[in-house]
Parts: structure tokens; C-alpha cells; sequence
């Protein structure tokens, strides 16, 4: 079982409030960061509380909905130590786990079926990093972050 926090805008809320009852119920604990309605709100905020939660150890992986998964994944991406991109499939989401180590899952709640994307988290969770040659890979990915405010190198 794992410790996931998930977040969502408004887009993704509907679909954030199913993941997390099915998520429950499978037996997993679940850091719940937001939103609760849907009012309006800017997704990189509830971007960045999940992401933080993942590199400060709160949580182990975190999940996150908007109406595309695609701004919570470019915001996602901007906090040191994280690995988020959005997946619309079971076999995608494995990959991601297998070869991107990925820590951070960004669906699409406008796109995907809710019965789609439980199937999709679950296969995320369950899928670990193969390691191996993608070690390296993801070493030099990690080469690429640059601290807020610092000069490039
Ligand atoms: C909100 O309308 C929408 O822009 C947002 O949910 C997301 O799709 C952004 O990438």
C-alpha cells in the first residue's frame, strides 16, 4: 500500500473526489491537498503542494488531475527531485514507471473515463522502476534542474 497526495483544479476535481474513494478503499493512505469544489482555481498551486509532499517524504507518490494533466505536469516539473508527465493509459503509465521513475502521475480529468483512470493509477502504483541503464538516463535528467534564481551553467 502506498501514501499517495492527490490534487486537482477545478477541471480535475470530480475526477480527483472518485480516485480518492476507490484509492481508500483499495487501502491506500491518501494526503488529499485540493481542491474541494469547483470554484475556479490556479492548478500549479495544488501542482506544487502535492510535489513538495513527494520530495519532502511526506508522501510517497503523488497524482494529480486538471482538465488536460497538462499545466499540473509542467508545474509539477519545476520542484527539484520530480518526475511528472501525463498518462492516458494503463501501458504508458507502466513505462513511466519502468524506465521515468516517475514520481508525480498528472491525468487528464476532461479526458479520462473515471473506470480509465483508477485503472491507470492502479497500474502506476503497483509498476516499479526497473532501474539498470535507466539509472544513468535519469542521472543526467537530474543534471538539467536548476536551483530558482541561479545562473545557468
Ligand atoms: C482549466 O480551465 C484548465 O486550463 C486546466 O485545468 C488545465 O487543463 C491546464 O493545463
Amino acid at each position: 500500500m502506498t501514501v499517495v497526495a492527490l490534487g486537482a483544479d477545478h477541471a480535475g476535481f470530480a475526477l480527483k473526489q472518485e480516485l480518492k474513494q476507490r484509492l481508500v478503499a483499495e487501502g491506500h493512505t491518501v494526503v488529499d491537498v485540493g481542491t474541494h469544489s469547483t470554484e475556479s482555481v490556479d492548478y500549479p498551486d495544488f501542482a506544487a503542494a502535492v510535489a513538495r509532499a513527494v520530495t519532502s517524504g511526506e508522501v510517497q507518490r503523488g497524482v494529480l488531475v486538471c482538465g488536460t494533466g497538462i499545466g499540473m505536469a509542467i508545474a509539477a516539473n519545476k520542484v527539484p527531485g520530480i518526475r511528472a508527465a501525463v498518462c492516458g493509459d494503463v501501458e504508458t503509465a507502466k513505462i513511466s514507471r519502468q524506465h521515468n521513475d516517475l514520481n508525480v502521475l498528472a491525468l487528464a480529468g476532461r479526458a479520462t473515463a473515471p473506470e480509465q483512470a483508477i485503472a491507470i493509477v492502479r497500474a502506476w502504483l503497483e509498476t516499479s522502476f526497473d532501474g539498470g541503464r535507466h539509472v544513468q538516463r535519469l542521472a543526467k535528467v537530474t543534471g538539467l534542474e536548476e536551483v530558482a534564481g541561479a545562473q545557468p551553467r
